[in-house]
């Protein structure tokens, strides 16, 4: 949501920043726009639509010259999409540069006060508020002035910012969205995100929450909202840049789907030890985790539909009551919160909007949250008490695959941990728990390598106008994440149903042809589950089930079978999404889709 690339050093900056932003393409954006220093003034040039259109237009950055920049790709929140809206917005006489990611709350106050005090505005936007705000505090002191306009914002911002008359400077603050900035022999960078800068350098810092940066050419300087200045550790980025790459695959999401079984193997392993489930990141004694008499999971999309897999899992196996929550209502919804609960946040991005709120809530209220994220260094990774990372790398297709089958791992450690602990399994069990957990990578990869079906069965419903998915238990949450997948990238219209509340209302809208998926891996639930495949198709629904190797007799309420190998019911959900992912994945395909960035949407929510 929205991407900030910026460089100063000894290259020429709009090449740099036009490659950054490539890389943050991700994130999801309807324009793009950098401004750069050319030794007298700043230029600015900016473009709807694809980056590509400003690629062109500067013919790869050599109409810019100059060695400082920044660039952005807006995804629209005030004003629609267009050349004014778009960033870099600037004071009257152009001599302060922003760009902006997030949202300022209270531009409209700021700006009547402007207004009142002789600007004029050229944009709907409220970045541009903020760039004629510090041109009326500025007093040729830019820190001094960053950090006063600072103060007066509301909201989260991700920002960068240049001075016309200190061209040997970039300045960079945050607040609720995210921002690295890394150093190379080069020059200094500040993006939104690790990928974009990874081609020059692997040495970045993470921007603190409320924390300043001046970059120069060789080197950067932080300060506290207080003006003092500070020491920061650098990281180095371990994970090759390869990995931020298509790696030869169609698509982003095929190249993820791929990886799960690696995902799965690296959430996995380095969690097992001699055969016994260590998470030494809990930060638990056996006993505490004996005194939880609550979880709480909070999470938005499918991490969400994670969440409600690891209700399922936990309360099935640890035997501990799970309530799961949007966390866009949990923050709202004056929770509660009991002693002996503990709160889990799930996010693949660790910038969601909603999950660090829902975080904060949590922890003014005193209880301890644990993350379960996936980008390391993120604002939730840092703001969480402890953080279980998911090892699944970047995941740079809006809709998560690999990342999701992390998270469900991580749900499944800790439950098969707690259960463990809370002796409501036994140590046979436990055993087989732990094998069947060891081989779902295979597995997984046995279902990838059998993709050809799903894509044949996938073309024969590019046209569909309505896909329903239904599944009891844990399959209802498989059938959430079904759907979603679908319908984000396919635009097609599609629901989830618990199968049981199909007769409340939604069979009415069963008709001849109509696609309904139906999940069935639970044995005790299986029956009733076939009955409601019955009554669908006996109102004219083209039934696909997904279901265990063995239930052969599923054919007599099914049109089409895809079977998954067999494992404990508890652990279904992360062999039954294979075929439901790749299903979304070849409809959206076959559609002509823009499959890696679907329409309206972006890969991290930084906003509510
Ligand atoms: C769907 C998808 C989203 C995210 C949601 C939360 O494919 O990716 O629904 O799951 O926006 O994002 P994170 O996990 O980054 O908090």
């Amino acid at each position: 949501m929205c991407g900030i690339v910026g460089f100063i050093g000894k290259r020429q900056a709009a090449p740099v920043i036009l490659d950054g932003l490539a890389k943050l393409e991700y994130r999801g954006y309807d324009s793009a726009g950098m401004a750069v220093f050319d030794g007298e003034k700043v230029n600015v040039t900016k473009a709807v639509g694809r980056l590509k259109v400003l690629e062109e237009l500067t013919h790869g950055g050599e109409t810019m010259p100059g060695t400082v920049g920044i660039g952005h790709t807006r995804w629209a929140t005030h004003g629609v999409p267009n050349d004014v809206n778009s960033h870099p917005h600037c004071n009257r006489d152009k001599t302060i540069t922003v760009v902006h990611n997030g949202i300022i709350e209270n531009y409209i106050p700021l700006k009547n006060k402007l207004l009142k005090k002789g600007y004029d505005f050229v944009s709907e936007t409220d970045t541009e508020v903020a760039a004629q705000l510090l041109d009326y505090y500025y007093n040729g002191n830019p820190l001094e002035t960053i950090l006063k306009v600072l103060h007066r914002i509301e909201g989260s911002y991700a920002l960068g910012i240049m001075f016309a008359d200190h061209p040997g400077e970039i300045f960079a603050a945050r607040k609720g969205s995210p921002l690295i900035v890394g150093q190379s022999a080069d020059g200094c960078f500040i993006a939104s995100d690790v990928p974009a800068v990874l081609r020059y350098t692997r040495t970045v810092y993470f921007v603190a929450e409320q924390e300043v940066v001046r970059l120069e050419a060789d080197h950067m300087h932080f300060y506290t909202m207080d003006e003092e200045e500070i020491e920061k550790e650098p990281t180095t980025i371990e994970w090759d840049a390869d990995a931020a790459e298509k790696a030869g695959y169609e698509h982003f999401m095929l190249k993820e789907m791929y990886e799960q079984p690696k995902t799965v193997t690296d959430t996995l392993l380095p969690r097992l030890k001699k055969d016994r489930i260590e998470i030494e990141e809990l930060g638990m004694s056996d006993d505490e985790i004996r005194e939880v008499r609550k979880i709480h999971i909070v999470a938005c999309g499918s991490a969400y539909h994670a969440g409600v897999t690891g209700k399922y899992v936990l309360e099935g196996l640890a035997r501990i009551p799970v309530e799961v929550d949007l966390a866009s209502e949990f923050r709202y919804r004056n929770p509660i919160l009991e002693e002996g609960a503990m709160v889990i946040a799930v996010s693949q991005s660790g910038e969601t909007a909603d999950t660090l709120a829902a975080i904060r809530e949590a922890k003014q209220r005193g209880f301890a949250v644990l993350g379960i994220v996936n980008v390391v260094g993120s604002s939730i990774a840092r703001e969480a008490d402890h953080v279980m990372y998911t090892w699944a790398g970047p995941e740079i297709a809006v809709a998560t695959t690999k990342a999701y089958s992390a998270q469900l791992i991580a749900l499944y450690l800790l439950a098969v941990k707690f259960a463990c602990v809370k002796k409501t399994v036994d140590e046979r069990m436990y055993r087989l728990l732990l094998r069947d957990l060891k081989r779902l990578p295979d597995q997984i990869e046995l279902l990838l390598n059998n993709k050809e079906k799903i894509q044949h069965f996938a073309n024969r419903y590019i046209g569909a106008r309505d896909v329903f998915f239904i599944g009891r238990g844990i399959d209802y949450a498989i059938s959430l994440e079904g759907s979603l997948k679908l319908k984000e990238i396919s635009y097609i219209h599609s629901e989830a149903y618990a199968a049981g509340e199909l007769k409340h209302g939604t069979i009415s809208l069963i008709e001849e042809g109509t696609l309904v998926a139906a999940v069935l891996t639970q044995e005790k639930l299986y029956k009733k589950m076939i009955s409601n495949m019955v009554e669908v198709r006996t109102r004219g629904a083209f039934v696909l089930a997904v279901t265990n190797e063995g239930n052969g007799d599923v054919k007599r309420a099914a049109d089409y079978v895809i079977y998954i190998p067999e494992t404990n019911q508890y652990f279904t959900n992360s062999l039954a999404i294979i075929p439901l992912q790749l299903f979304g994945y070849y409809i959206s395909v076959g559609k002509g889709c823009d499959v890696d960035k679907p329409r309206n949407l972006a890969k991290s929510v930084t906003v509510e």
